[in-house]
């Protein structure tokens, strides 16, 4: 092969990167396989390396990197970055769109175009590109002087560091508004890192996503998962301005921006009310918080015409939704016992309306956590809640009776077995330390053994658990398989037929995987796709109990953590006892070769999947060729031995054709396999 000049090399690097962060974090329809785009990024780093003077600014690795800055430096907004005045009420927006209509002296009749979108909960952020480089980037501040946060927002993916070109002329100059947020799973998941680690948590995303952006040192934001959605210009040179606000998003959403899909656009006052109801039906379900619609004359004429008063636009308004804060009485701090005995403290609240849904009870993550909000029954506190995440209190309302109250301490016994509770040095968490001889651990325990994704029993719902615990019916997961038909009847309340479904639904459980029955012995650190890795790695349950140190960390995403608690979990005799007991109860599934046993038919070869294939994903199809020894690649070359190509494959494909590479279609993929995986 000849070498392609550092360069050339270097610009189809970055553009290949580009193309697909851009299908991945904007448009999330990802076409490479991760270890894919790893492998790319790779080599763009180490070439970058060998080559420091060849390094540009909109390289997609230098997202990163940049060293702490001291302070925020000023930036002054040539267009001010305005607020919304905001609606609360269906008549409010009414008066609203009667303004409007009286403003730009229409008829009543005739209905305004308002492009309705939603009000993201996060932070208004500026974007300046000259010549399609993102040069800097700025918070709003008081609206006419903000901060430079340009290092920060550099880590966010979906800002482009470079506008994507696709043919048409790109603007001399272009300042585009949007909002930066953390969706709520990142922030759950941040929040767990940070309880882990002693850390402080953060009271909403939007909380999250502030601290995030005003980090001084970018390497940090980096970890955060922000992201960042186009709303606005403020002002575009070189190109001919849009001419509707639907326009602007759809014109932001080619040049590479990340654009709300739930944007729409609709004639007159009615239409919005609609559009109103029916994000507010989705609010819950988004991935993300937003706290109201933001409605806004769609030509940009009449936005002209209408202008500004004060701090707001008189073209755009915020139909906000009901908070989703809210303020009530802290009555008791209880505590719950989780799987591994982890002692959590539940907020017993007086009801209160949050967001349109009534909450009595609030997570407080930990006694650390309620010492620092310095919480005390009878205390009045703030809760949040958005979507499905449990409440959580926010932080406590300063009056004059909070000094006499008594202060929350951590129970020194167990609030179920009254066994003694620990708290490790340095640890957040305390833990009851009785183990599964804890009733409410035990109870948690096999509620994750019968679960649907561990051993899948149908019938055994957490009702029926925790009674069966509680008449020391069942002691282990093992105790299951021994019921009867005549110690379930002895259960109040269980007919004849619950008990023969129930009987069913364990019988048809015993045949199951051995990914399943590992993930269903509940090791610590051990989740589905690790036990789904373990039983691929060793293919049977007694090379894995045989499993040393050095076994198990040749498993993929196996670290020296998971492999201790595994060995830890292994080497404790009452694990091994139930271990052997479900086998014994009869408990089975069907052995695989291990990992590195298997026969490796394509070992040294090079293969490319491309379109699309109906019986399977293509990141499937690659685990699965990938575990007959070949290397799934991205791109066509002379040396890949076969390019699967399913529906609608594009140009790689005809790369393969033009090269004289074999091509396969689906069919022949699946017959391959078929014959190869054996088993
Ligand atoms: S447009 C001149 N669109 O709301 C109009 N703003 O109170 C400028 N916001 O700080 C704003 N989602 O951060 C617009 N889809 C959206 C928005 C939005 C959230 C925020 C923005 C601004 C605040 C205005």
């Amino acid at each position: 092969m000849t070498e392609l000049p550092v360069e050339q090399r270097l610009q189809e690097l970055r553009a290949q990167l580009r193309h697909h962060a851009h299908l991945y974090y904007v448009l999330d329809r990802p076409e490479l396989p991760d270890a894919e785009y790893d492998r790319l990024y790779r080599e763009l780093v180490e070439l970058e390396q060998q080559h420091p003077d060849l390094i540009t600014l909109d390289s997609p690795s230098q997202r990163v990197g940049a060293t702490p800055d001291s302070a925020f430096a000023p930036v002054p907004h040539q267009v001010p970055m305005l607020s919304l005045d905001n609606v609360f009420t269906v008549e409010e927006w009414d008066d609203f769109d009667r303004r409007v209509r009286e403003r730009l002296g229409w008829e009543l009749a005739v209905g305004v175009a308002y492009a309705c979108e939603p009000k993201f909960d996060g932070l208004a952020v500026t974007l300046h590109y000259h010549d399609g480089l993102l040069v800097k980037a700025a918070t709003r501040g008081d609206g006419s002087t903000g901060e430079d946060i340009t290092a920060n927002v550099r880590t966010i993916a979906s800002v482009p560091l470079r506008l994507l070109a696709e043919g048409a002329a790109l603007p001399a100059q272009l300042e585009v508004r949007g909002e930066v947020l953390m969706p709520r799973a990142g922030f759950e998941q941040l929040n767990a890192r940070q309880l882990a680690q002693g850390d402080k948590v953060f009271a909403n995303p939007r909380n999250a996503a502030a601290g995030a952006l005003r980090q001084l040192d970018p390497r940090i934001s980096a970890q955060r998962p922000l992201e960042f959605y186009a709303y606005a210009i403020a002002d575009l040179k070189g190109v001919e301005w849009p001419s509707t606000h639907s326009q602007t998003l759809r014109w932001l959403g080619t040049l590479g921006f990340r654009i709300t899909s739930l944007a729409s656009t609709g004639n007159g006052p009615a239409y919005v009310r609609q559009a109103y109801e029916m994000l507010g039906r989705q609010r819950d379900s988004l991935p993300f918080d937003i706290d109201g619609m933001v409605v806004k004359v769609d030509d940009r004429r009449l936005q002209l015409d209408l202008g500004f008063v004060a701090r707001a636009p008189r073209w755009a308004v915020a139909f906000k939704f009901p908070g989703q804060e809210a303020s009530t009485r802290l009555e008791a701090v209880d505590w719950q016992v989780g799987r591994t005995g982890a002692l959590t403290p539940v907020a017993r609240l007086a009801p209160v309306s949050v967001g349109g849904v009534v909450v009595s009870n609030a997570t407080l993550h930990n006694i650390d956590e309620i010492q620092r909000l310095d919480l005390r029954p009878g205390d009045t506190v703030v809760i949040y809640r958005a979507g499905d995440v449990i409440p959580k209190v926010m932080r406590r309302l300063d009056d004059d009776g909070h000094e006499q109250r008594e202060p929350v301490t951590l129970p020194s016994g167990c609030p179920v077995c009254a066994s003694a509770v620990t708290r490790g040095e340095g640890e957040v968490v305390a833990r009851c330390s009785a183990g599964l001889f804890c009733p409410a651990q035990r109870k948690e325990a096999l509620r994750h053994f019968a679960s649907r994704r561990a051993m899948d029993i149908e019938g055994l719902g957490e009702k029926w658990i925790d009674l069966l615990v509680e008449q020391e019916l069942v002691h282990s997961s093992a105790d299951i398989y021994r019921l009867t038909r005549e110690v379930l009847l002895t259960l109040p309340r269980m007919a004849e037929k619950s008990a023969d479904n129930m009987l069913a639904g364990i019988a048809k459980s015993k045949q199951t995987t051995l990914a399943r029955f590992l993930f269903a012995l509940g090791i610590p650190e051990v989740g589905e796709s690790t036990a789904a890795l373990l039983a691929r790695q060793f293919g049977k349950l007694d090379a894995l109990l045989q499993a040393d140190e050095a076994a198990l960390l040749a498993t993929p995403d196996v670290g020296p953590v998971v492999a201790r608690s595994i060995l830890d979990f292994l080497a404790e005799p009452h694990n091994q006892a139930v271990i052997a007991a479900l086998c014994e109860v009869g408990v089975h599934w069907v052995d695989q070769a291990a990992a590195q046993d298997l026969p490796q038919p394509l070992a040294g070869q090079t293969w490319v999947l491309t379109g699309t294939l109906s019986s399977m994903g293509r990141d499937e199809a690659g685990d699965r060729l990938r575990a007959l020894g070949a290397k799934v690649s991205g791109s066509v070359s002379k040396k890949t031995h076969v390019v699967v190509a399913g529906e609608s494959a594009g140009s790689k494909l005809a790369n393969a054709q033009a090269l004289g590479v074999t091509v396969w279609d689906e069919a022949q993929l699946v017959a391959f396999l078929k014959e190869h995986e054996g088993c």
